[in-house]
């Protein structure tokens, strides 16, 4: 399988995120080579891993239509090559050739004696050459001196979110928000690590203990609450199993939907259950139209005491699953915020007013 690092790396500039003021700086450096050679004739790409720099290089490639001849520091054969490599930068497009762009990746691991051959080759060259590090103090002076440090910021939070959000959308798994944003937290700004954590989370090969208790732990309290509320043949019971949860109504409306054929067995009961979901999914929708919220209380009754009361259950243990699509992954984070602290307030007056929601019981009766 394809790392989803390469698979998702963009190929354009203009989808590289959060870097606008390095990027400006790239193109204007990369289209001063069509006017002659610059007085820099080397870029220096510093900041953080993850944050974009090696995708730059490769971005700018494609739309340039250069070669990129990549060498890396850390490799010793590197140095061997470089007159070979030389060569290939003195070569213009003479010979209908692509242009080439030379790439040293790492160049905060030169070695002194590397940092010589490297500097001489920013002389000589005729070619325009990139160079990428982590830590750009680190970076032999002699060759940081050639060069034009062009500075990239680290990613933030919401960055690297809407990245895996992005993902996820392409591949369509399914990942609780949660356990994004919890990624999100760990990688510090390394889009990379983060792309890696959501692979390895979702083809289950993780021994990252933290990650998997994180999602299981956002599980639980669904399943527990699924639990209460199919096993009991009390309405107000079901009702409760609700209300300490962290879900939206109708993030909880999908899972209940989703287990109702693991739970009731006879199709007339099946039916029942069904029809209490969809009445809760009108008053959601109204809900959501009209801005009446207070018609979540109906919803929220439908869809557990309704449910709950529908009919004969199958005996032992229940396997619940999770539902296919989840609506929250298609909601945008302006609408899940504000709905969620709506839906904090209505829970939290429907908690002192419990009782009261009995009464739509009297509907199936
Ligand atoms: N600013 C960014 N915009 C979009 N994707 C990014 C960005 N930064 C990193 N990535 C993604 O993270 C991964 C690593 O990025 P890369 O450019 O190799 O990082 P580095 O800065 O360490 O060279 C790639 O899959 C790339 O798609
Ligand atoms: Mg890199």
């Amino acid at each position: 399988m394809l790392p989803w690092v390469e698979k998702y790396r963009p190929k354009r500039l203009v989808d590289i995120v959060n870097q606008e003021k390095a990027l400006e700086k790239v193109k204007a450096w990369v289209e001063s080579w069509f006017h002659g050679i610059p007085k820099k004739k080397a870029l220096l790409l510093a900041g953080p891993p993850g944050s974009g720099k090696t995708t730059t290089v490769y971005a700018l490639a494609n739309e340039y239509k250069f070669e990129v001849i990549e060498l890396n520091a850390s490799d010793e054969r590197t140095f061997g090559k470089i007159e070979r490599y030389l060569n290939a930068a003195y070569t213009m497009d003479v010979f209908g050739r692509r242009r080439k762009l030379i790439f040293l990746d790492e160049a905060d691991n030169i070695e002194p004696s590397g940092a010589k051959e490297i500097a001489k080759l920013i002389d000589r060259a005729r070619n325009p050459i990139i160079m990428s590090a982590n830590r750009y103090w680190e970076v032999p002076l002699e060759i940081r001196n050639k060069a034009e440090i062009v500075e990239y910021k680290r990613l933030g939070q919401r960055d690297i979110l809407k990245a895996l959000f992005r993902i996820v959308k392409a591949e369509g798994v399914f990942v609780p928000k949660e356990v994004l944003v919890e990624i999100a937290k760990r990688a510090r700004g390394d889009l990379r690590a983060a792309i890696n954590d959501l692979q390895n989370l979702v083809s289950g090969g993780t021994e990252d203990a933290e990650l998997v208790l994180a999602y299981r732990d956002v599980e639980k309290s669904i399943f527990e609450a699924l639990g209460m509320i199919f096993a009991s043949d009390n309405a107000k019971r079901a009702k409760m199993a609700l209300m300490n949860l962290d879900n939206t109504p109708d993030e909880v409306l999908l899972w209940i939907e989703e287990n109702i054929p693991y739970v009731y067995y006879k199709p007339e009961d099946i039916a029942r259950a069904y029809e209490a979901i969809s009445r809760a999914d009108i008053y959601l929708g109204r809900a959501t139209r009209t801005g009446n919220y207070g018609l979540w209380k109906y919803a929220i009754d439908m869809m557990t005491a309704g449910v709950a009361v529908s009919g004969v259950k199958k005996k032992g243990f229940i396997r619940f699953y999770p539902p296919k699509t989840l609506k929250m992954l298609r909601d945008t984070k302006e609408e899940r915020s504000i709905r969620e602290s709506i839906v904090r307030k209505i829970m939290k007056e429907m908690h002192m007013s419990k009782l009261e929601a009995i009464e739509t019981m009297q509907i199936f009766e």
